[in-house]
Order: C-alpha cells, then sequence, then structure tokens
C-alpha cells in the first residue's frame, strides 16, 4: 500500500489528517479515541492559564454553508490540564493548543506544557472572538515575534503558529513567525449571524468564527499569499517550513 506519510517540521506523521483544535479534543479520553480511530495527530482545544466557562449558549449554529461558533475559548486551566495528562500515553502525538495575552503568559503556558512531557505547541494567535487573546494578540507582527521568539528561546518544544485570516496582510504575520516550525492556516473568518424570523443574533456573543467547506478558498488564498511573499524576495527562511496543514 503507498505510504501517505509526511511531516510537519521535524514531526513524522503516518498519515496527514490532523483534529483540528476545539473538535472532539476537549478531554484525553475524546483526544485518544480520536487517535485510535486513524487519525494522525491532534490539536488539543487552546489551553490559557486559568479555567474559563466560555460564553452561554447558543454558542454554535449550523447554518447552509458550515458552522458559525463563538464557545468563548472555555477550558480547564494549565493546571488542571497538566493533572489530568499525567498518565496520558499518546504525547508526541498530541499538539497542545495555548492561548494567551502577552509574551509571559505564552511562556509559561509552553514551559507548562514541556514539563508535562509533551514536545509541540500550536500557538492560537487567531481565535476571533474573546477579548484580549486570540486575533487580538495574534495580529500584532511585533508581537507574534516577539511570543515565538521567547519560546523558542526558553523552551525545546515545536511551535506550530496558527493564523487568523482577519487581516490583511497575512504575509507580515507569516513572516513574523519565521522561528516557529510551522504555520496553520487558518482559524475561523469573523462572522455574525441574525436569525430574521426571531430578529435575534444567532449566537449569544453576537461575533463568531466561520467555519466549513467555503473557508478552503480562504484557506488556500492565504497559503498562497505566504508561499509567495518568499518568492517575492523576504528575507525570511521558507525553507525551514512545512505547510502544516490546510484546516
Ligand atoms: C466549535 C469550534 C471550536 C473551536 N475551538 C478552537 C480553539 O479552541 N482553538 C483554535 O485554535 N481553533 C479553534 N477552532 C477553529 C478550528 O480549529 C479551525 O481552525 C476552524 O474551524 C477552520 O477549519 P474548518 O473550516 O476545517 O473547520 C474551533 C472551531 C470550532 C468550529
Amino acid at each position: 500500500m503507498a505510504s501517505i506519510s509526511t511531516k510537519v517540521g521535524n514531526f513524522s506523521i503516518e498519515n496527514p489528517v490532523i483534529l483540528a483544535s476545539g473538535i472532539l479534543d476537549e478531554t484525553s479520553g475524546s483526544i485518544l479515541r480520536s487517535l485510535r480511530s486513524g487519525a494522525g495527530a491532534v490539536v488539543t482545544k487552546s489551553i490559557g492559564i486559568s479555567e474559563r466557562a466560555g460564553y452561554p449558549t447558543p454558542v454554535i449554529s449550523e447554518i447552509k454553508t458550515g458552522l458559525l461558533n463563538a464557545v468563548g475559548l472555555p477550558n480547564p486551566g494549565i493546571d488542571n490540564f497538566v493533572e489530568e495528562y499525567k498518565e496520558f500515553p499518546e504525547k508526541k502525538r498530541t499538539v497542545v493548543s495555548i492561548f494567551g495575552g502577552s509574551v509571559e503568559e505564552f511562556v509559561t503556558l509552553s514551559r507548562r506544557v514541556e514539563a508535562a512531557g509533551f514536545d509541540k505547541v500550536e500557538l492560537n494567535l487567531s481565535c476571533p472572538h474573546v477579548q484580549g487573546v486570540g486575533s487580538e494578540v495574534g495580529q500584532d507582527v511585533g508581537l507574534v515575534e516577539d511570543i515565538i521568539t521567547e519560546i523558542k528561546r526558553r523552551t525545546n518544544l515545536q511551535i506550530w503558529s496558527k493564523l487568523t485570516p482577519n487581516v490583511t496582510d497575512i504575509i507580515s504575520l507569516a513572516k513574523a513567525s519565521e522561528k516557529a516550525d510551522a504555520l496553520v492556516l487558518i482559524n475561523t473568518i469573523r462572522a455574525i449571524g441574525v436569525e430574521i424570523y426571531s430578529r435575534k443574533f444567532v449566537l449569544s456573543n453576537v461575533v463568531g468564527g466561520y467555519s466549513g467547506p467555503r473557508d478552503k478558498t480562504c484557506c488556500l488564498a492565504g497559503c498562497v499569499r505566504c508561499l509567495q511573499g518568499n518568492r517575492e524576495g523576504y528575507s525570511w527562511g521558507w525553507r525551514n517550513y512545512n505547510m502544516g496543514r490546510c484546516n
């Protein structure tokens, strides 16, 4: 049988199916089930410094062309996460997604993740609907560069930088992620839904993110622009990158 193994940075995977952050990956049990059902690797739901409840319902709505969501980054916080994953047998095939509001928060989370025995982090620089984190951090080119530089300096983790499509210049974010081992494109596209009969917004947070088949075209545009950015002569080393994944 033909091999479909691939590499993301130094990470070799038997097959290129990687479960995206936030879907069926909120517990160690569901992650194990996904891996044992054939996923090559799994990215965890994003973890922050402290426990967060997320937004009240409704947080997800199915629309004709996909999904709208604003779950609000509910997560157990890094202490509970580390406790839950103490005996977890699949740390090498699990990428821990983290979010924070500053360089120090990202570094603290990364060091905890490394001390817990994982070797890869995905930086959520792209959630479009929570104040002070996600795309609010991830659209600041200087901050993105500082976060990645400091994590590289203070840990041995492989870093996946997950970018937001909600910017005019994704190439500068890719360039700011030069020291990362992979780029992940893309997080959800900022979106709002209205239920015309009830005249209400469909999500409790009003603003959410769109995902689904139609974001593939935006995703590809992001990938191609990042590659073109290199071809047009930026002095950053694309050769060090693998286009980690087209979510
Ligand atoms: C319900 C839901 C929760 C999500 N939670 C996260 C998250 O915690 N962290 C993150 O980086 N992305 C999160 N995402 C974004 C996905 O990982 C993915 O980037 C996005 O859905 C686009 O890919 P798709 O169109 O293939 O679904 C979430 C998406 C959905 C639908």
